[in-house]
């Protein structure tokens, strides 16, 4: 089956800062997976070893069996897109067709080819108006739907998406809610740090907590929403409907409106 397996991982940046400490997971190739938690936890630097950008100080790192260590960052990146946090990181060419086109034009393909494939990927983001724009003049939500076309467009077996739905409106939320059920439909696994825990609570069936350099829990949005202990050390918000469901002490695993109704419907009737 295939995986990224993270095996008592620590990674240590070069001035000596231990920004991840003995990290074990397993994550499958058919999963969806949300990263959450405290800011400075450690989450973009772990979701940096799983794609080769990092290499674990102590530990090994295996996407579908390959040892990060033995590989360049550009032959794990084949396999494992990363999304980068900050789109300006990212982006370096001066149309927004270019860098979606950046990659398969690397990889040789045929100006048609490329055309179908950018346009494609431009279709799922919503960001086909924006193909002659210059990505530096476009708004950040917009510059981020860039940077995820653009990886989009490689074909990875695995998508990281750091942080996409920050500044999202709900039409942004709703391209990406979309988004992940192409990816499903792709066959292409998912892993997405965010702060929204409502986009959490309706998308993910696996979320992993991060707080302190550490895995703190690793289970479903009900294991991780009624926990206390975890939404306390994460510093991770409860959904607005869980923590209505909770005030109105119909228990902490309320995760949605829906889920709201029918607790009250129980209290009621
Ligand atoms: N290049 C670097 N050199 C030294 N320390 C770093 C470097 N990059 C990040 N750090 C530190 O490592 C820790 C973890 O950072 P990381 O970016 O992984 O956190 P994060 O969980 O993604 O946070 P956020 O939610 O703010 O994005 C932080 O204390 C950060 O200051
Ligand atoms: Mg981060």
């Amino acid at each position: 089956m295939n995986q990224i397996l993270l095996e008592n991982v620590s990674f240590r940046y070069p001035n000596g800062f231990l920004a991840n400490e003995n990290l074990n997971l397993a994550i499958g190739q058919d999963e969806c997976v949300a990263i959450v938690g405290q800011n400075g936890a450690g989450k973009t630097t772990a979701v940096k070893l799983m794609n080769g950008l990092n290499k674990p100080t102590e530990g090994n790192v295996l996407v579908n069996g390959m040892n990060t260590k033995d590989y360049t960052t550009a032959q794990i990146a084949k396999y494992v897109g990363y999304v980068f946090q900050n789109p300006d990181d990212q982006i370096f060419n001066q149309s927004v067709y270019d860098e979606i086109a950046y990659m398969p034009r690397y990889y040789k393909k045929s100006e048609k080819e490329i055309k179908k494939s950018v346009e494609e990927a431009a279709d799922i983001m919503n960001i086909r108006v924006f193909l002659k724009s210059n990505p530096f003049e476009i708004p950040y939500t917009i510059r981020k739907f860039v940077t995820i076309a653009a990886i989009l467009v490689t074909e990875p077996q695995y998508m990281i998406l750091d942080e996409p739905t920050a500044g999202q409106d709900l039409n942004g939320t709703k391209t990406l809610s979309d988004l992940l059920t192409v990816l499903h439909d792709k066959n292409i696994g998912v892993i997405t740090i965010t702060h929204d825990m409502e986009f959490v609570a309706d998308n993910f069936k696996r979320v992993i907590a991060m707080a302190h350099k550490h895995i703190i829990a690793d289970g479903s949005a009900k294991d991780i929403f009624s926990d206390d202990e975890v939404i306390k050390e994460s510093k991770i918000k409860r959904t607005d409907m869980g923590i209505i469901g909770s005030e109105l002490g119909l228990g902490k695993d309320i995760l949605n409106a829906r889920e709201l109704v029918s607790a009250l419907d129980g209290k009621i009737n």
